[in-house]
């Protein structure tokens, strides 16, 4: 494969080999564009090469990392254990939140690539907002790592480390059918399911959000037969993406939509048997607005059954005590470890693994990927999965809070 950074060409193996070329021309010369970086005699092909060097790679190098918001305690997790890793490694980091706010990232940005960074790790707000970001990044060969969420429109993605977004997706789909009562906990059909008709609405994340279109398609997927055959509903007729997205992920934006869908289409008494929510912050403004006209207060006591995302620990806690249904735990910590790993490689020109070269297109090109798994969280898997994995302690479930 040949590949162009648009200022030198490199000959790469992989995407991985041009994105670590880039990093030691950024990052183990130390000194800006080009420097360090050995040119050798035009290979075979024709094209100029750039030598890959190891030795001291990542010693004294300095990393940004740009997280989207600290509203959301994953972000919190993902920056302080990149950050963490990084160091641990020899990396010095400039780890900046933005508070969801599109200027405020790409000033932070500006900033650590003024301040001569050699590395970024980037979770987007706005996947499409940050071309200039990058075109500056790939002028000054600074190898930029999309992290969690896909950044689009620019050929200056060297590679992304998420979770397999799709498959969230399917979880959560999954979850509200196995909630329903119409499959087991895998995705088996039920035997005796109920035939419905029974009424649910649905979700989705930010449509600038990479991600939220991956989740809505993998849980539409497994959700749509059944709607298809008129076993669910979703009897307010919403189920366009554009419909049901919920810009910046907002609680408050879902429960004022909750409280709308409740008074514009269910006023008339009809039973809501659950909603479709992909991310944790939001399941707590629909359950907020679902119990704001009555409904529950737990799911056996009637309130529609909810999904989430995100393992936070204030929707944890409402799973422990039967009123959110479920969440998907990705687990931050294997991600930043992930994402700890790959600066390495790249530092250390080895080609970064990736298990996902054909999904993540990002309007430019198909960047390489790791993508790691998930587990759906019910209130009978808390124990196993969130206290003994450590991810949080049966305090902080009882509280609702970490600590
Ligand atoms: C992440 C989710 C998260 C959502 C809201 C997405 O990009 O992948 O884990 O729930 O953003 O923060």
């Amino acid at each position: 494969m040949k590949v162009s950074t648009g200022k030198t060409k490199f000959w790469a193996g992989g995407a991985g080999v041009l994105a670590a070329s880039a990093l030691v021309l950024a990052g183990c010369g130390g000194g800006g564009a080009g420097a360090g970086a050995k040119e050798e005699a035009p290979a075979e092909s024709g094209e100029e090469t750039v030598a890959v060097e190891g030795g001291d790679c990542g010693e004294g190098m300095v990393v940004g990392v740009a997280m989207p918001t600290q509203t959301s305690e994953r972000w919190i997790a993902d920056g302080n254990a990149v950050k963490e890793g990084l160091e641990g490694a020899g990396y010095t980091v400039d780890l900046q939140f933005a508070n969801d706010d599109i200027p405020t990232q790409t000033q932070q940005i500006d900033q650590m690539i003024t301040n001569g960074a050699n590395v970024l790790v980037i979770a987007s707000i706005d996947g499409t907002a940050l071309s200039s970001q990058l075109d500056a990044a790939g002028a000054a060969g600074i190898p930029v790592v999309s992290y969690d969420r896909l950044i689009r429109d620019n050929e200056n993605v060297d590679f992304y480390v998420s979770f397999d977004n799709y498959l969230v997706g399917v979880a959560q789909g999954t979850a509200l059918l196995h909630g329903l009562g119409l499959v087991e906990r895998d995705g088996t059909p039920v035997a005796d399911a109920p035939k419905g008709p029974m009424n649910i609405e649905l979700f989705a994340g930010s449509a600038d959000d990479n991600n939220a279109g991956f989740f809505f398609n993998g849980a539409m997927d497994t959700i749509q037969p059944y709607i298809d055959e008129g076993t669910l509903v979703v009897k307010s007729g919403q189920t366009a993406f554009d419909q049901v997205a919920t810009l910046r992920w907002s609680q408050e934006a879902a429960q004022k939509r909750m409280e709308d869908l409740l008074s514009s289409t269910y006023a008339d008494g009809s039973e809501l048997a659950g909603v479709l929510s992909p991310f944790d912050g939001i399941s707590r403004g629909i359950i907020t607005a679902l119990q704001g006209v009555g409904l529950g207060p737990t799911i056996a006591e009637g309130l529609p059954i909810v999904t989430g995302q995100d393992a936070e620990i204030a929707s944890i806690k409402l799973i422990n005590e039967d009123i959110q249904q479920s969440t998907i735990f990705k687990d931050t910590r294997k991600l930043a470890d992930r994402s700890v790993q790959v600066v390495q490689d790249l530092a250390c020109g080895v080609s970064p693994e990736a298990n996902n070269t054909e999904d993540y297109d990002n309007g430019v090109k198909v960047v390489p990927s790791y993508l790691l798994d998930v587990v759906t969280i019910y209130k009978d898997n808390i124990e196993q999965e969130i206290v003994g994995s450590g991810y949080w302690t049966a305090e902080e479930v009882e509280a609702g809070v970490s600590k």
